[in-house]
């Protein structure tokens, strides 16, 4: 995993309770190091017999706490000086027990103590049985929590220890580090502004089950909304069919063809700050889609008619309204990379525009990776080296970033 610049170099208090899902914990510790945050982890007593606090020493490769009342050389008040370091304190896995102490302001260990102490936005995942979640006792001490502030993250639902099914089940690490950086990110440089992007292919039917589309995998597209997402923006994803993930926070909006897609992005474009306008939109679409499944046999022709530009059909609205104020379009070609982008940068309206050859190396459809080309308004050309689609999306975002101050200097 590489560094997450919302997470490099935070301080964040990692508290683990006893529950078997504390093995979970281990991950997320390890996920949040991989990225560069500085990982501060408590153990209760019950969570140090599910795992050992060497586990995560070795993970994070600071000191890991447990005991209120081990003198240490650094600092007499454990509880005050990691409750003031913390940016933000994580729970995970919450049980029915620390979430009781903690409805009550209970502070009979270091991790119940410091949660009083610090001024940090608390994060909890509850992960318990099925019954104990549902317990009118636990719900009621999950919502005192909620109203003080603190923000729950789950239970999800699913197969528990127990061999039971239900809710209680803590969220994977994966997801909670997507809370995480929501929780970072939130008073970032977007922080207010509402950024809409859009991602993958469209699907143009040819009959109830066929399509034209493309090989757009949407990757670039959702790694610009969880960038936007970092930096505190509110993120409409507008995305074709494809099977990614939403990043936590996004306003996910599922569309099927260019048709639709227009549609959506001009509505949301009209509350918009932002448009990144990363979906590989069909040109064409079948005239008259079949009714019914087209039989094979007799050698077909299909009538293809252009669609509609998306782009181009915002270009009228936004001199109208003023917004979105930055739009950033996308330009995927195999020949004449500066020409071509800087043509549709133009004939679009956009104040930058994102080229790529999609022929080379690394750089295509479906990868990790992409080498792009920013070509401005005014005519700036920057090639940025080989990256993979989150850093490029960094890369992308800064400039969004500083092209919104531009426009708020601009008379
Ligand atoms: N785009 C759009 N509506 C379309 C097609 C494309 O809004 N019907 C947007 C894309 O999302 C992208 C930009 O326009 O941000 C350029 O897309 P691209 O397909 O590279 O350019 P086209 O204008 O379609 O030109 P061509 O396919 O001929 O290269």
């Amino acid at each position: 995993m590489e560094p997450i610049p919302v997470l490099k170099g935070r301080r964040i208090l990692l508290g683990v309770t006893g529950g078997i899902a504390a093995y979970k914990a281990a991950d997320l510790a390890s996920k949040l190091t991989q990225a560069g945050a500085l990982v501060d982890v408590v153990l209760t007593e019950a969570a140090a017999r599910f795992v050992t606090p060497l586990t995560f020493q070795a993970l994070t490769g600071r000191p890991v706490y447990g005991d209120l009342w081990t003198p240490t050389a650094e600092t007499a008040l454990l509880h005050v000086a990691l409750a003031e370091a913390a940016e933000l304190v994580v729970i995970a896995p919450a049980t029915a027990d620390f979430i009781a102490r903690q409805a009550l302001g209970l502070a009979n260990d270091l991790l119940s103590a410091l949660c009083l102490a610090t001024r940090a936005p608390v994060l909890i995942a509850p992960a318990m049985d099925v019954q104990m979640w549902a317990h009118p006792a636990t719900q009621e001490n999950v919502e005192r929590l909620r109203q003080r502030g603190v923000e729950v993250v789950g239970p999800a639902y699913g197969r528990m220890a127990s061999g039971l099914e239900g809710w209680g089940r803590m969220v994977e690490p994966e997801a909670l580090l997507g809370h995480i950086r929501r929780a970072l990110g939130r008073r970032g440089p977007l922080a207010g502004r509402r950024v809409v992007v859009t991602a993958g292919p469209t699907y143009e039917p040819i009959d109830p089950v066929r399509f034209i589309g493309n090989r757009s995998s949407g990757k670039q597209g959702f790694a610009l909304a969880q960038a936007a997402l970092d930096r505190g923006a509110d993120v409409v994803l507008i995305a074709g069919p494809v099977a990614l993930a939403t990043p936590v926070g996004a306003r996910r909006i599922d569309v099927g063809t260019a048709a639709e897609m227009a549609e959506a992005v001009w509505r949301e474009a009209e509350e918009a700050d932002v448009l990144l306008m990363a979906a590989a939109v069909a040109d064409y679409r079948p005239a008259q889609p079949h009714p019914v499944k087209i039989k094979k046999g007799a050698p077909l022709t299909l009538d293809l008619v252009p669609t509609v530009d998306i782009l181009e059909g915002l270009a009228a609205r936004r001199a109208a309204r003023g917004r979105p104020r930055v739009v950033v379009g996308f330009a995927a070609e195999t020949e004449a990379l500066v020409e071509n982008a800087r043509a549709k940068l133009l004939a679009k309206g956009l104040d930058l525009i994102a080229a790529n050859d999609v022929t080379e190396p690394g750089a295509g459809f479906a990868t990790d990776t992409n080498r792009i080309t920013l070509i401005d308004a005014r005519g700036q050309v920057e090639t940025l080296p080989l990256m993979s689609k989150a850093a490029v999306a960094e890369a992308l975002l800064d400039r969004v970033v500083a092209l919104l101050e531009e426009k708020a200097k601009a008379p």
